[in-house]
């Protein structure tokens, strides 16, 4: 397994390109099943999910064709898939594939949608808490699907088609409101969403579904109405800048100080972040180009911090913000409310000694002078990520292990750090 060398104490200067976003690319993606021409999507980043998810959609019987190179091309630029569902030959998403990756849960969706029937394993549970889809399941059985749980296996029925409903949710669920929108895209009638998630993902999702002939209004506020149509047809959509990279890397320079452009970055879509960076004295300037942060000279202040659903401080921001917070001068709270169980990189980052104490879904950080490497390893994405940022300031080498999560949503991570002056590097196992 590769693992992550890093050698803290550098200041970053340079210019870090923000790839498509995981979290947009993946339902659009999934979105293609509903219909049999070709969906087109630039901008896709070149990450082990998305590879993953290319096999979980093999397997219903679609072609993914990735683009080839253009001329002027840098390695940054994202690729092009041209994702065709033409035929959809199996309607069941097996266990051993859904367990791998969260969101393949989704395709229930389309499925149920244009083939009238889907046969999704549940997903289990995850690194950063139990993650029920019982909400993904009433959002389908308000649409008319009948929904039946058997061998560990969710089986949803619409033999005459969806029809449209009233979905309320009573928690803001960016899944269930995926669900949602593409399960009513195809359903007879109209579909009101209330409570629906106003991630920019989801309005990234609906405007492409709106491009292929979908009558969706409404996405990016919490009430989202859909005119069901009978088809949809292919179309060409652009994803949307990852926001979280996008912060993540701004923390990345707000710990180790200097001077980056994040380019293409947007800050729209991060504005809560934005200004949790200012509040820690990251200088924060919005341009034509992306967004560009600093920090020269000014120590990095504590903050007071809760996650919450967009627009509000996002939970995949939580780990990062926490890891630079540990250099703080003075002591912060963060508060997680999103997932019951997001803490793995509390235990890691007291390794590179941190002090952060935990009482329930509040961590209390005591900003340390210096932190020093150390070997670590964390159970998920983020939390991974957060251990490089730690170990850019921290004294001496950190070796983070279990690259493979930091692989699943971080595009060339290593090179896009080491280019502004990062002493990182990837170790092949
Ligand atoms: N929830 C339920 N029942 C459901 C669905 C969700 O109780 O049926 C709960 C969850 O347990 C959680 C809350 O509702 O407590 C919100 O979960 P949500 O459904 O919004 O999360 P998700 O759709 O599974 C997406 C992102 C996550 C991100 C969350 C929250 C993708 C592929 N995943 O997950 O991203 O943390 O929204 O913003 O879009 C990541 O990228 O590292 C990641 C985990």
């Amino acid at each position: 397994m590769d693992r992550i060398r890093v050698t803290g104490g550098r200041r970053l200067h340079g210019t870090i390109p923000i790839s498509g976003a995981k979290n947009a690319t993946l339902p659009l993606m999934i979105a293609s099943l509903l219909t049999e021409e070709t969906l087109v999507l630039d901008n896709v980043p070149r990450l082990a999910d998305v590879g993953q998810l290319q096999r979980i959609l093999g397997n219903h019987g679609v072609d993914v064709m990735v683009g080839g190179k253009r001329p002027g091309e840098t390695p940054y630029d994202g690729q092009t898939l041209h994702i065709s569902a033409a035929r959809i030959v199996d309607t069941t998403a097996p266990y051993d594939l859904v367990s791998k990756m969260r969101a393949s849960f989704w395709v229930i969706a389309p499925l149920v949608a244009r083939m009238g029937q889907a046969r999704v394993s549940m997903p289990g549970g995850c690194a950063i808490g139990t993650r029920p889809v019982d909400l993904l399941i009433m959002a389908l059985d308000r649409l008319g699907a009948h929904i039946e749980i058997d061998g560990g296996y969710v089986i949803a029925r619409a033999k005459n088609g969806l029809r449209g409903g009233e979905i309320k949710f009573p928690k803001v669920t960016v899944g269930g409101t995926h669900t949602a929108i593409m399960a009513a895209s195809l359903a007879r009638g109209t579909t009101v969403i209330e409570n629906a998630a106003r991630e920019p993902e989801v309005k990234d999702v609906a405007d492409c579904l709106n491009r292929m002939g979908a009558k969706i209004s409404g996405a990016g506020t919490s009430r989202i109405v859909i005119e069901g149509v009978s088809r949809l047809s292919g179309a060409r959509h652009r994803v949307l800048p990852d926001r979280i990279e996008t912060g993540t890397y701004a923390m990345a320079v707000a710990m180790a100080g200097g001077d980056v452009l994040l380019e293409n970055a947007r800050a729209d879509l991060l504005q809560a972040g934005l200004d949790v960076l200012v509040a820690a004295g990251a200088e924060i300037s919005a341009t034509n180009a992306g967004i560009r942060v600093a920090r020269n000279g000014a120590g990095i202040s504590p903050v007071e911090v809760a996650t919450a659903p967009f627009p509000g401080f996002p939970t995949d921001l939580q780990a990062q913000l926490m890891a630079l917070m540990t250099c703080a001068k003075g002591t912060s709270h963060i508060t997680e409310t999103i997932f019951e169980n997001r803490f793995m990189h509390v235990q890691e980052l007291v390794r590179l000694g941190a002090h952060i104490r935990l009482d329930g879904e509040c961590a209390t950080i005591e900003g340390v002078g210096k932190l020093t490497g150390a070997p670590v390893m964390a159970t998920d994405l983020r939390a991974s990520v957060s251990l490089v940022i730690a170990a850019l300031a921290a004294e001496g080498e950190t070796m983070v292990n279990r690259v493979y999560h930091l692989d699943r949503g971080f595009e060339r991570l290593e090179d896009k750090l080491s280019a502004c002056g990062a002493a990182i590097e990837r170790i092949a196992g």
